[in-house]
């Protein structure tokens, strides 16, 4: 057998041949399915652009239709979920809250029919359906409220808001998570979707591959990221302490939050997007004072750290859109992870189009043959 090298983190190494999406790191292009990102945020919804991720076409008006009505029908949770989502303690990450309740939809749902094509598709609408309604509903409880029950008049993006914050959506704010949706679906081979796809590997059930790559998103070094570049801001707390922080911070050596990339070395064109989303949503509901220390912090980083292809990625801004729209910190990640499942699903089906269980090996690092000594003599 050949002796690979070791690759810490993997880099570099293909883990999978995918035809979903497409990252160019040095010129700062991401394409879903061939179409580049920001086509798709200025023309397309998710539910559409997820459609073409898992489904690999655009989807024609009745097709769009057709499922759009699937996902409004299956929005609502079974009052057991519900039940269970009321025992998680109010001081519980929503990131857990939402790995456990996609992982007990496996309860009801599982039944493994991975070779039926209406099982595949029943699962992606349950999970596209269900997530959002999941994460709105342990808000709400965690406040001590009961969950609101899904609208069927509202939007995919509209009837979340409205879920989350019990008030009439605003239309600009709506498109925008709409847009923040799609910009969040899908992209390559990171971390959760890797972990999604070794899940999917072993032909368990949907809900458990979701729930899988729910716990690997919700780490600080992936999606978590953009919960901590408002804590950063806020700590960083006025345009003057910019340079000083990032001074201190280079010293240290810690990482600045939303920037750097494994596999992009310019700005991440997520990142301009959200940029111009914040600007937008700042002209009509009032200036955030966090925008302009990000804005120095993005001069500062880029004078100091462009030599290394550290720019701003796509957690940047992304919080500073959330939290004008009065969505709270902790909930960046559980809304990541609602967007994310159509990147996650599209790759659990490519998965089982050509599934081999994932087994990589390793380099034993340890000894041989060591004794194994009585306790009483340790
Ligand atoms: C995303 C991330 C995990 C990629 O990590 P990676 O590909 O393993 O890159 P490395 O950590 O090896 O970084 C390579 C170099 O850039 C530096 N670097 C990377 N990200 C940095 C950051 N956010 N701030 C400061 N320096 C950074 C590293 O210190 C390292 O420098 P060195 O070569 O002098 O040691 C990393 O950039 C990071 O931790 N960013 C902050 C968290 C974040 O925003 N995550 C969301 C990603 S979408």
């Amino acid at each position: 057998m050949t002796v690979c090298e070791y690759k810490p983190g993997l880099e570099g190494i293909p883990a999978a041949e995918s035809s979903i999406s497409y990252v160019d790191g040095q010129q700062g292009i991401l394409e879903y399915r061939g179409i580049r990102i920001e086509e798709l945020a200025e023309t397309s919804t998710f539910l559409e652009t997820s459609y073409l991720l898992i489904w690999g076409t655009l989807p024609t008006t009745d097709e769009l239709t057709k499922f759009e009505d699937e996902i409004r029908f299956h929005r609502r949770i079974k009052y057991r979920i519900r039940d269970m989502m009321k025992c998680f303690p109010e001081t519980g990450h929503p990131m857990d809250a939402l790995q456990a309740s996609a992982a007990a939809l496996g309860l009801f749902y599982s039944r493994r029919a991975l070779d039926n094509p209406a099982y595949i598709r029943e699962a992606v609408v349950r999970l596209l359906a269900k997530i959002p309604t999941m994460v709105a509903a342990f808000e709400l409880m965690r406040k001590g409220n009961d969950p609101v029950r899904p609208r069927d008049d509202l939007g995919y993006a509209a009837n979340f808001l409205y879920m989350l914050t019990e008030r009439e959506p605003d239309p600009l704010a709506a498109r925008i998570f709409d847009i923040c949706l799609t910009l969040h679906a899908e992209h390559t081979m990171n971390a959760s979707t890797f972990s999604a796809r070794v899940t999917a590997s072993t032909l368990t059930d949907p809900y458990a591959v979701v729930a899988s790559a729910v716990g690997t998103l919700a780490g600080p070094l992936h999606g978590g990221a953009n919960e901590e570049v408002i804590t950063m801001l806020e700590e960083i707390g006025s345009v003057e302490n910019v340079r000083p922080w990032l001074e201190n911070c280079l010293e240290r050596k810690s990482k600045i939050m939303g920037f750097g990339h494994r596999v992009y070395k310019v700005k991440d064109p997520r990142a301009t997007i959200l940029q111009n989303l914040a600007e937008q949503l700042f002209e009509k509901f009032g200036h955030d004072k966090y925008y302009d220390i990000a804005l120095e912090l993005e001069r500062a980083v880029e004078e100091k750290l462009a030599h290394k292809g550290i720019y701003p990625n796509v957690d940047y801004y992304s919080g500073l859109v959330y939290r004008k729209m009065g969505i709270p910190t902790d909930l960046f990640t559980p809304v990541f992870a609602i967007a994310r499942v159509a990147g996650w699903l599209a790759h659990w089906k490519e998965q089982l189009g050509e599934n081999r269980i994932f087994r990589p090996t390793q380099i034993y690092t340890g000894s041989h043959n060591a004794p194994c000594i009585p306790i009483e003599e340790r």
